[in-house]
């Protein structure tokens, strides 16, 4: 047995329709036939969606995707159209929601893995490969591959296991052309947040990416990222300085959860297929979301300053360094047009401004 140890209500909101409750998001359509994706505090483990759950989870993971989404811009488009709280929802829906495309979902978890771990330590130990992929002797838990290998995976219900194909499963299942595809953007985008991650003494390990079509308007249609983005829930992040291969690596993620859950002060049996988990202890939360704030803190260099439940707006005196309108205008070069000025991306302008990043503002309504 696995899954929902309680299922959550969906919350009901005039002119939105409920269509789906995952593990950690719910997803609505809105009149204008756009999705409309809430992150909880849910948090998951061993295939349960636990009983408790961790506070601000849901806004840490959705304000980290929204800086990760503007650092790959160039690389693929991505979901997002707002933050925008819909009218009507309840106001702690602000800075854990997403209003997106709703696209033509693809079934496969796209992962990318430059380093052993997990699943793909699993069968490399079975047969020294990971999705087929043949590897070379002597790796162990926390080694670097050769080259970072696209390692797909068919999406499970709530309480299954994603099951990891071989690359021509998927191109299988979904023609070569959009295998393809999935795995060079998969690769591309892997890379770039390795590199960005790098810099912040975080490695990368591995990451999970979905994606989904929509009509390009020509006719055709175009490959767009959807879904959470390198968060510590879809990754393994691993502080650099403490990478030592041939053992079990430090990890930004679920990592205290797992471990309580499989001691005995939980007095609960894993192997048990009746008992669902038990609560967890409030030492154990307060851990677990120490951490997902230090791994949004470290990645982006941003304090995370949260809303109080319900608030709805996020305001902070403006940094030090940060440009007033005026400053910014006369810092344009001369003869530049207000006009020319606009055409600036307006998060580059509105971060100029501030000094926030766009991915930490939640405008007040
Ligand atoms: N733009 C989009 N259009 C349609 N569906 C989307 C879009 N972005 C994400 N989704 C879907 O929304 C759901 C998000 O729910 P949630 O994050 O709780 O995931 P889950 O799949 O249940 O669990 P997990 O993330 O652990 O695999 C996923 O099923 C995902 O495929
Ligand atoms: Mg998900």
């Amino acid at each position: 047995m696995s899954g929902f140890v309680e299922k959550p209500v969906p919350v009901q909101v005039p002119g939105l329709i409920h269509l789906h409750t995952g593990k950690v998001r719910d997803l609505y359509r809105d009149e204008e036939g756009r999705l409309v994706m809430v992150a909880s505090d849910r948090t998951s483990a061993f295939d349960w969606v636990l009983p408790t759950e961790i506070p601000d989870k849901g806004r840490i993971l959705t304000q980290l995707s929204l800086w990760w989404f503007d650092r790959l811009t160039d690389l693929v488009p991505n979901h997002v159209l707002s933050t925008e709280v819909p009218v009507g929802a309840p106001a702690d829906w602000a800075g854990r929601t997403l209003v997106c495309r709703s696209l033509d979902m693809l079934p496969v978890e796209c992962v990318a893995r430059g380093y052993l771990a997990g699943s793909g330590l699993e069968e490399y130990h079975r047969s020294r490969t990971v999705c087929g992929i043949a590897l070379p002797p002597g790796l162990e838990d926390g080694s670097e591959l050769p080259a970072p290998i696209f390692t797909p995976a068919l999406k499970a219900e709530v309480g299954e296991h994603d099951e990891n194909v071989p690359y021509e499963e998927v191109a299988r299942r979904l023609g070569a052309e959009t295998a393809t595809l999935l795995r060079q953007t998969t690769v591309s985008v892997y890379g770039r947040a390795q590199e960005i991650a790098r810099d912040r003494g975080i490695i990368l390990a591995d990451t999970k990416f979905e994606f989904g079509y929509e009509p390009d308007g020509e006719g055709g249609r175009r490959l767009v990222l959807a879904d959470e983005v390198l968060t510590p829930d879809s990754s393994r992040f691993w502080p650099a300085d403490e990478w030592q291969p041939g053992r079990a690596q430090v990890s930004y993620d679920k990592q205290f959860i797992r471990d309580y859950l499989s001691s005995p002060a939980s007095g609960w049996d894993r192997r048990s297929e009746e008992v669902p988990p038990p609560a967890l202890p409030e030492e154990i939360v307060e851990r677990s979301r120490a951490k997902y704030v230090e791994a949004y803190e470290r990645l982006t260099g941003l304090r995370l300053e949260l809303t109080p439940a319900g608030a709805g707006a996020c305001s902070r005196p403006r940094p030090a360094g940060a440009l007033p309108v005026q400053a910014l205008l006369v810092q344009a070069r001369p003869g530049m047009t207000k006009g020319a000025l606009f055409r600036v991306r307006p998060s580059v302008l509105l971060e100029r401004m501030t000094g926030f990043e766009p991915a930490t503002l939640t405008l007040a309504r």
